[in-house]
């Protein structure tokens, strides 16, 4: 078993011994004589919960216990940390909305500044993060998205060429290599794909990002064991290549806005309102937390996209997508463009469906910086305390029954006209991206990517998933799909 695992259970099963030494309470909630506080997991039920947070991760532990005690409950860690759990969108409107004063989610994701760097988003004020967070919605914003496209097919393109007539791939590998050429293209832009750095930038990041983020990190961010000196080793580097780009771009001609059509350029041009430039590590930092939020769950979307598609319940949708690219095709020829890859409503439900079912962020963490009160579906108040760590599991909230029908089967058509669930279930029943306040600003462009690469690959190749459908890799704060996936292809044109 990966060390990771050991470590991150040992972690969690420490917490919740030290857990069961507390003083345990359970506040049956009031409805008619006003709030309560949610009730707190009980020594017993910690227990129990033991095999299964090690057989099937912290998921599937919050979902026992939300059957067990409803969509508001607490844990209590080492009898310092309070963790108050809420599932749904009944009792996540102000988690999701609540303004930094209220609900600060600063302090929590302090754990991505060894990854991002020092001096962006989660290591400084709020008005300089408000600040950088525009610089980058401003980047990738569909009016500048369109641009992209192009880049993204040519990608496409040049890297499945390279496949053969027929043949057997790890569709996890490859998901991975070309989002990160795609996020090498866009993000930095033509000189990095071009010159040496490319190989050398594509192997910081995955050693970045494998070594960043593990459950263990959440909690000591900064413990030096192995991973977190790879990653640090990683970060180093790949600032030192990011720096030498911007400086060669701000003293020759390439440093011309014209010339550079990628989101580096476009944060060298960013001012602060007193007019200021961003500095060089302000704008490494920057990209690196796009190449992350973008590379690391676009290509667990993508693979999971395929996952589903190919194993055998999604076999009828599989068909239904490439009926869609046929008549797509017959309107358009080959043509792939933004207007175009807005047709494809049936492609855009599947990949939405697949993220419903296998959301790369499922556990989203806030701080409660001021007390509130949430009211339940069956309409009992419980008053959160001020002080309270806070977090949600999408992988939980996405599949509720009385939301989704038949929630963890595949099923793309329940986002299609006359169903619509994720609607009809109101504006926090679907929340891979997040949602409020902190949703994901590169939704667009993650759709963007993932449609071109299904759209090319739905018409030049016959595939098949040829290893059993793959776990999810729980220890991990994003989660993908755990070992390879193997899928066998054949060349084919879909229209003569
Ligand atoms: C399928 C792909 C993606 C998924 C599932 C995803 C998911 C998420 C989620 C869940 C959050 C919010 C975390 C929270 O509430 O604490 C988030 C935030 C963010 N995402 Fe994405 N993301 C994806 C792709 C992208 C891409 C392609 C980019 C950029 C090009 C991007 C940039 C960001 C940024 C910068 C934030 C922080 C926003 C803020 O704090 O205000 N994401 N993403």
């Amino acid at each position: 078993m990966d060390l990771m695992i050991i470590v991150a259970a040992c972690l969690t099963i420490a917490i919740l011994y030290a857990t069961t030494k507390m003083v345990q309470r359970r506040t049956l909630p009031e409805t008619k004589q006003g709030p309560s506080l949610p009730p707190v997991v009980s020594t017993v039920s910690l227990l129990a919960y033991v095999p299964t947070l090690v057989r099937s991760g912290l998921p599937a532990v919050i979902d026992h216990l939300h059957t067990k005690l409803g969509s508001v409950f607490t844990m209590s860690l080492f009898g310092l940390k309070k963790v108050t759990f809420l599932v749904g969108p009944e009792v996540t409107a102000h988690f999701f909305q609540g303004s930094e004063s209220e609900i600060r989610q600063s302090s929590i994701y302090k754990v991505t500044v060894p990854v991002f760097g020092r001096g962006v988003l989660y290591d400084v004020d709020l008005a300089t993060r408000s600040r950088q967070i525009s610089f980058c919605i401003d980047s990738v914003k569909p009016m500048n998205l369109r641009g992209h496209v192009d880049s993204m097919v040519h990608e496409v393109e040049d890297y499945f060429a390279q496949w053969g007539q027929h043949g057997v791939v790890d569709i996890k590998h490859e998901m991975g290599h070309l989002i990160l050429l795609i996020a090498n293209r866009c993000l930095l832009g033509k000189q990095f794909r071009e010159n040496v750095f490319d190989e050398e930038v594509s192997t910081l990041v995955h050693e970045l990002f494998e070594n960043g983020f593990h459950l263990i990190s959440l909690f000591f961010p900064h413990l030096p064991i192995p991973p977190h000196r790879r990653r640090d080793k990683a970060r180093a580097k790949l600032g030192e290549i990011i720096h030498k780009v911007v400086r060669s771009r701000r003293s020759s001609a390439a440093g011309r806005a014209a010339e550079n059509d990628d989101v580096l350029q476009r944060f060298m041009d960013s001012k602060y309102i007193n007019g200021r430039s961003m500095t060089e590590s302000e704008i490494a930092g920057l990209l690196v937390c796009l190449m992350f939020t973008a590379q690391h769950t676009s290509s667990s979307a993508s693979t999971w996209t395929g996952a589903c598609l190919l194993s055998h319940g999604g076999s009828s949708y599989l068909a239904a997508a490439v009926e869609e690219q046929k008549r797509v095709m017959e309107r358009h020829g080959e043509r792939v463009d933004y207007s175009v890859l807005q047709e494809m409503g049936t492609l855009h439900c599947c990949i939405k469906e697949a993220l419903r079912l296998h959301p790369p962020a499922n556990l989203l963490i806030r701080h409660a910086s001021k007390g509130f009160s949430v009211r339940t579906r069956e309409g009992d108040r419980f008053d959160i305390p001020k002080g309270h760590t806070l977090a949600t599991c999408t992988t939980v909230g996405n599949r509720l029954p009385y939301i989704y029908k038949d929630p963890h089967v595949y099923d793309p058509s329940r986002f299609g006209p006359g169903r619509e669930e994720d609607k009809v279930g109101g504006k926090f029943s679907y929340t891979p991206f997040s949602a409020g306040r902190h949703a994901c600003l590169g939704k667009d462009f993650a759709y963007m990517q993932i449609k071109v690469i299904w759209t090319h690959l739905l018409r030049n190749f016959e595939l098949e998933l040829i290893s059993p459908f793959p776990e999810e890799e729980w220890e991990k704060l994003a989660p993908g799909p755990r070992r390879k996936v193997m899928v066998s292809y054949k060349r084919r044109r879909l229209l003569p």
